[in-house]
């Protein structure tokens, strides 16, 4: 959870996208148009401290048996599935990444993906890779995943819930929702799932796929 300034009474949710081995952290954010925060941060410059404080919540969890990978991002859903992406090829798994963006120039640059990423582009109106959803790739690659890891807006994740591609499969997601305290003080985080209702805050921000409802909490 990020402080962004006086203007901006809560902090905002970040992903964790990378971590060197001085235990830096990097951010990876897009800046919108009537984003308070994220015009905030983008106006910083090298050197100016922020505030924050995590890691909170739970993240990706890759099962010991799996050994094919295939992390399906959507927007600045890279931010965290860099990270994910990281650790398992330094682990030995084989990555592959359904690597999804409105257009060429939003999309994450190829030559900056961990080395030994497999990325596969594909831009909604075709001028990187192919055209189309990153979720019309999921039929050609989803069945040879052990697991599958997912970043992206709620529709990315309604369109994965109808795949029977991926009925069998365990299928991750993190969830973007508005947060208040991120601390699971305030329930202002609060979705229905399958078990119970939850808080995204601190039972996610990554969830099973088929636990959720599908019901339109506040989604950004
Ligand atoms: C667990 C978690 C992790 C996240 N990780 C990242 C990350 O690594 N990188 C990142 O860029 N974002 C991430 N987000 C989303 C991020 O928190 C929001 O984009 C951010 O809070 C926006 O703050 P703001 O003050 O700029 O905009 P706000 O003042 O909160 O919103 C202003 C307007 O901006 C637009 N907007 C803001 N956020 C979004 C969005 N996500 N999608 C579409 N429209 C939006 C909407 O029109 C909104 O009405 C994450 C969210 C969660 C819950
Ligand atoms: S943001 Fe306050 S309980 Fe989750």
């Amino acid at each position: 959870m990020v402080r962004c300034g006086n203007d901006c009474v809560l902090p905002r949710p970040f992903s964790i996208h990378q971590v060197n081995d001085n235990g830096d952290i990097a951010l990876f954010f897009a800046v919108w148009e009537n984003g308070k925060g994220t015009k905030w941060l983008s106006q910083l410059k090298a050197g100016d401290k922020i505030d924050l404080f995590g890691p909170l919540g739970n993240g990706y969890t890759i099962h010991p048996a799996s050994h094919k990978l295939l992390l399906v991002d959507g927007g600045v859903g890279i931010a965290p599935l860099y990270f994910l992406a990281q650790k398992a090829l330094k682990q030995g798994y084989s990555v592959t990444l359904l690597h999804g963006a409105s257009t060429a120039t939003n999309l994450y640059p190829d030559h900056l993906l961990p080395a030994g990423l497999e990325p596969i582009p594909v831009t909604e109106d075709g001028t990187a890779g192919k055209r189309g959803m990153v979720t019309d790739l999921l039929p050609d690659f989803a069945p040879r995943a052990d697991q599958v890891f997912a970043c992206g807006p709620a529709a990315m994740y309604d369109e994965m819930r109808k795949q029977r591609t991926l009925k069998s499969k365990p299928v991750q997601v993190s969830l973007e929702v508005r947060m208040g305290c991120g601390l699971g003080a305030c329930y202002g985080c609060s979705i229905r799932t399958r078990s119970g209702l939850k808080q995204v805050c601190k039972d996610g921000p990554v969830f099973a796929l088929d636990d959720l409802l599908g019901d339109k909490p506040d989604f950004i």
